[in-house]
């Protein structure tokens, strides 16, 4: 029996994913620890979507190398989408790597833990082969506190210029329907009140058959009624292309679909779209924006934006700049383009644009949003909104959390004990705003 702590990078799909490697290797035997101190195994769930994001999981692991090398009960391991790219070749570079898994192969962990400590150590799980599949890591019942995780699908199947995640996760293939439900279902169970459904690219759920994504939606709502908890209903990541009316028309009907997309634009500039072969030009994402606000008008929407991609002009830029003022997003995630090894853009395309443009770029797209964040903020001051309750705030015990269905996080005062719980809805009175935070009364 051992003591293992995941350290977890990257994006929720992979916190899910240590999620659900701690309970496979808890029904091993093992014991879940939070704390790295305390283990004797530490596993690093590693990213891959930019270097930056890898460095920083390598630096990790460089700096228990004379742990591991000293003590010589203690393990190293690594799974995750960084693992998935390096494969074999990562162990051949860090010997003191006792084992490593790609992004397919986590629920093999307590095997190759056990082997590891036959001597048999720095196998690498095989991406072809099968092991305990993913089934079998969804089809238990999980407890997570209020939020609950499910991935509806796995893998990608763009073909992005930038991306690594369909190489590092392999292509698109959608869940059954009634494995969602069955999921969804057990996660309530175990006292989950919102559930996130997840996908690299979740308006393509279903495709090739008669489900899609809206039509899930309206499962989960009609199998699961709100007397067993459910109070939430959110899913992540929306692509612009496949983005359509009766999934926007479904959020805005369902009422326990939160109204939130993320719809990452990447530019507002067509040339970069097309370079990016994001499928989709600026006037169509522009339509699409219009269409949300059309069908489901009290919806917020998400960006995530790359400066720097190879080619960007300054005129280029100041479209992207352009689409953040007019569009007014809630919020946008905005990232220096890294080039990732194998991708088209890596593999074709010039990495032109210096750091120090890119930084500028990433700044001064920064405080655009921030302006339009305060701007928003300011707006709500003296309105009501609804929250779910998410407990007590990790900077200030003084005051507690959550989030309204658009995804906007609102403070309050701590309330006394017992009268609100995490999993409560709750309304509020918005008295204040910064630009990121609304600070409310309970009313
Ligand atoms: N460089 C910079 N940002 C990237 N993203 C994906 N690939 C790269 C890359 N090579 C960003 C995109 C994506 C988010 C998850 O990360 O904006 O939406
Ligand atoms: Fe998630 Fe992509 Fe990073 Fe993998 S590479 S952890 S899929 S963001």
């Amino acid at each position: 029996m051992r003591k293992i702590c995941i350290v977890t990078f990257g994006c929720q799909m992979n916190k899910l994913d240590s999620e659900l490697a701690a309970e496979a290797l808890q029904d091993a035997g093992h014991v879940v620890v939070q704390d790295e101190a305390s283990a004797d195994t530490v596993i690093f769930n590693t990213c891959s979507v930019r270097d930056h994001a890898e460095q920083r999981a390598l630096s990790r692991l460089v700096q228990l190398r004379t742990r591991r090398e000293s003590d010589s009960g203690f393990r190293l391991g690594l799974m995750g989408c960084f693992a998935e790219r390096e494969g074999e070749a990562l162990i051949e570079r860090l010997p003191y790597l006792d084992f490593a898994v790609g992004t397919r192969q986590f629920m093999r962990l307590p095997e190759m833990l056990e082997q590891a400590e036959r001597g048999r150590s720095g196998r690498f799980g095989e991406a072809d082969d099968p092991g305990p599949g993913l089934d079998a890591a969804h089809a238990r019942s999980r407890h997570h506190g209020i939020h609950g995780f499910v991935s509806v699908m796995r893998g990608c199947g763009n073909r992005c210029a930038y991306c690594i995640v369909p190489s590092v996760r392999g292509g698109e293939v959608s869940r059954p329907v009634a494995d969602v439900v069955r999921e969804v279902a057990s996660l309530v169970d175990a006292g989950a009140r919102e559930v996130t459904l997840l996908g690299q690219n979740i308006d393509a759920y279903g495709k090739g058959s008669v489900w899609n994504l809206a039509r899930l939606l309206a499962r989960i709502e009609e199998k699961i009624p709100e007397s067993a908890g459910l109070r939430r209903i959110r899913f992540v990541t929306s692509h612009p292309r496949d983005i359509d009316r009766e999934l926007v028309e479904a959020v805005a009907t369902l009422p326990r679909a939160c109204g939130h997309f993320h719809m990452p634009a990447q530019s507002g500039s067509d040339k970069m779209l097309k370079a990016m072969r994001r499928g989709y030009s600026r006037a169509e994402y522009d339509d699409k924006l219009a269409m949300i606000h059309e069908a489901a008008p009290t919806a917020t929407i998400a960006s995530d934006f790359i400066v720097g991609f190879p080619g960007e002009t300054e005129e280029d830029f100041r479209a992207t700049l352009d689409l953040v003022l007019a569009a007014r997003f809630q919020n946008s995630y905005i990232f220096k383009y890294s080039p990732r090894p194998g991708t088209l853009a890596e593999r074709e395309m010039t990495d032109d644009v210096p750091k120090a443009e890119k930084r500028r770029r990433n700044l001064a797209l920064l405080e655009a949003q921030n302006a339009v964040n305060r701007e928003r903020s300011e707006s709500l001051v003296g309105t009501r909104r609804t929250i779910l309750v998410e407990g007590e705030s990790s900077r200030d015990p003084s005051r507690w959390t959550g989030r309204t269905a658009e995804n906007l996080i609102c403070v309050f005062p701590a309330p006394e004990d017992g009268a609100i719980k995490a999993g409560d809805l709750l309304d509020l009175a918005i008295c204040s705003a910064t630009p990121l935070t609304l600070f409310g009364r309970p009313v």
